[in-house]
């Protein structure tokens, strides 16, 4: 345990995290980056294959890594997931809830179904992941929660299941900040702008030096070390923050580019 006497609560060294959407491409940044600052990694993916895949290569590089198939939005899957990952480490002091997906649709193009599908993945499953795993972080009186947002939900975009779902989990990370009150526990989201998973289309890529000020694409690694960050004691006093990180993408002019200007 932490025995800095300018902390307000003890944080372990090596914390137990569980990562939601752990076979997709952001996590191959996150999952290095944990893993590097000696956490154990619960990996876990509707994709049992892919995970175990991701879990194998972590392995390989000494760091503790377990793989769980779960779908995050049926509660029965979170159930039994918290009582395997109980079995298997005992607490969770760390969730990253990362799994998502990007729905390509306009108005249009959606029906109630499908909009759903998106909220109930992108917003639903990481508030059944939070709820499940509540209690037992209220226990301890110490934990890390980290969301993977987007800047799509904190402006507009043209596919509005993934704006509507992005937006709601921010506002959903900073509206547990009172569940979480005089606790060492916090919760944040992660915003992230273009990112080089195989989640961004070659349209995109080919705007990034145009739209985005650092010119460059963001690189899941540099996700990975924001969030290592948020899990150290020294960040205990970021709570509710949408920390963008975009190159500087939502801070310019958007009818600027540099294509023109
Ligand atoms: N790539 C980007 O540019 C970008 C930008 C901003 C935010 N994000 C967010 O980052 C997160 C990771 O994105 P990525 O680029 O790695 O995408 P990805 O598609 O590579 O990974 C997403 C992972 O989530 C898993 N998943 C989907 N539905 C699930 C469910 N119901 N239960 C459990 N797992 C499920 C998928 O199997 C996949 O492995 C997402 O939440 C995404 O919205 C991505």
């Amino acid at each position: 345990m932490n025995s800095n006497p300018h902390a307000a609560y003890d944080a372990p060294q090596g914390l137990n995290v569980l990562i939601t959407g752990a076979a997709g491409g952001m996590c191959r940044g996150i999952n290095r980056r944990l893993g590097r600052a000696g956490h154990t990694l619960l990996c876990v993916d509707l994709d049992l294959g892919r995970c175990e895949a991701a879990v194998k290569e972590l392995r390989a590089e000494g760091v503790s890594a377990y793989a769980f198939a779960a779908d995050v939005t049926r509660q029965e899957d979170v159930e039994r997931l918290r009582n395997e990952v109980k079995d298997t480490v005992g607490d969770v002091q760390a969730l990253i809830n990362a799994a998502g997906i990007l729905d390509r649709k306009m108005l249009l193009d959606h029906d109630v179904n499908s909009f759903s599908r998106a909220i109930d993945i992108n917003l639903v499953g990481p508030f059944a992941l939070i709820r499940a795993f509540a209690e037992d972080l209220l226990a301890a009186n110490w934990g890390r929660i980290v969301n993977v947002s987007s800047i799509a939900g904190t402006t507009g975009y043209p596919y509005p299941s993934y704006a509507a779902s992005k937006a709601g989990l921010s506002n959903l990370t900073r509206s547990l900040l009172v569940d979480f009150w005089g606790t060492g526990i916090t919760v944040n989201s992660v915003c992230p702008g273009v990112v080089d998973t195989p989640m961004v289309i070659q349209e995109v890529r080919d705007q990034v030096p145009h739209k985005v000020p650092t010119g460059k694409i963001v690189d899941p690694d540099e996700i990975g070390a924001l969030i290592a960050f948020l899990l150290t004691d020294d960040a205990r006093s970021i709570n509710g923050a949408d920390l963008v990180i975009d190159g500087g993408a939502t801070q310019v002019f958007q009818l600027f580019d540099r294509a023109r200007g």
